[in-house]
C-alpha cells in the first residue's frame, strides 16, 4: 500500500505537492470514486485517474548510460538524430533525467519515474555532477576563483562550484579541468567557461553523485539497483 499522492507523483504527471493539490481539488478518483482527503493509501491494482485520465502505474526502472558523442538527449528528434532512449531496449517509456549536449559524453540517468526525475533535477538539491572539460588555454588562479565563486550566465549567477586543474599541456595549449556543480542549467559548463573567455573543446560527465562510469564503455548502460536509487533520494533530500 502506498500513499495516493506518492503514486500520482511517481506516474510523472505532477510533483507530490501538486498531487496533493489535485486531491484536495477533487480531481482524483480511485476505482471511480473521488478521493478528496490526503493520506489515503492505495493498492497496486487500484485504478487511479486524474481529471478523468487513468495514470500510468507501471514498474519503475532506472538506467545509467555512458552517453556517446553524437546522440541527442531526448526521447525523439525531428531531424532524425539518434536519441539516448534508442540506445536502451526497454519497453517502458523512459526518458533522460536532465540533459547532456549532443557532443557531451558520459553519465546520464534514464527512468520512467517522474517523481525521481523531478527530485534529481530540482535546483535545491546538491547532487554532485562531476565534469571533465578539455579547454583551450590555461586557467589563471583568478579565473579559477571566479568559477568557484559563481559566474553570470544568461543573467543568472551560478552557485559555487569546485574546480581542479588536472593537467596542462603546453604543447597543445590545452588544459584538463575537473569542475563539480550541482545545478543543471542549459549548457552550464560551457557557458561558465565562456564567461571567463575560455572555450570548451571536449566535455564529459564523469560522475553523478556516487555513480561513475566504471565498467561502462561508451554507449553501454546498466540498471541501477534499489540501494543506489534510495541513496540518491537520501542525497537529494538532505542538504
Ligand atoms: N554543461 C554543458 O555545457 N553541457 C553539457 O552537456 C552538460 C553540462
Amino acid at each position: 500500500m502506498e500513499r495516493l499522492q506518492k503514486v500520482i507523483a511517481a506516474s510523472g504527471i505532477a510533483s507530490r505537492r501538486k498531487a496533493e493539490e489535485l486531491i484536495l481539488a477533487k480531481k482524483v478518483m480511485v476505482n471511480g470514486k473521488v478521493v478528496s482527503e490526503l493520506g489515503v493509501k492505495v493498492k497496486d491494482n487500484d485504478i487511479i485517474s486524474v481529471d478523468g485520465q487513468p495514470i500510468n502505474r507501471e514498474e519503475k526502472v532506472y538506467y545509467l548510460l555512458n552517453k556517446p558523442r553524437g546522440v541527442i538527449t531526448s526521447t525523439s528528434d525531428e531531424h532524425g538524430r539518434k536519441t539516448v532512449v534508442s540506445l536502451i531496449p526497454e519497453s517502458k517509456r523512459i526518458y533522460p533525467v536532465g540533459r547532456l549536449d549532443y557532443d557531451t559524453t558520459g553519465a546520464l540517468i534514464l527512468t520512467n519515474d517522474g517523481e525521481f526525475a523531478n527530485m534529481m533535477m530540482h535546483p535545491s538539491n546538491e547532487i554532485d555532477k562531476v565534469y571533465i572539460a578539455k579547454i583551450k588555454g590555461m586557467l589563471l588562479p583568478s579565473e579559477i576563483m571566479q568559477l568557484k565563486n559563481g559566474v553570470m550566465i544568461d543573467g543568472i549567477m551560478t552557485s559555487k562550484s569546485r574546480v581542479k586543474v588536472k593537467k596542462v599541456d603546453k604543447s597543445t595549449n590545452t588544459s584538463i579541468i575537473e569542475i563539480i556543480i550541482h545545478e543543471g542549467k542549459n549548457h552550464q559548463v560551457k557557458k561558465m567557461f565562456e564567461s571567463i573567455g575560455k572555450e570548451v573543446l571536449k566535455l564529459k560527465r564523469e560522475r553523478i553523485a556516487f555513480l561513475d562510469l566504471k565498467g561502462l564503455n561508451s554507449g553501454e548502460y546498466r540498471k541501477l539497483n534499489h540501494k543506489e536509487v534510495s541513496k540518491l533520494y537520501v542525497l537529494a533530500r538532505e542538504k
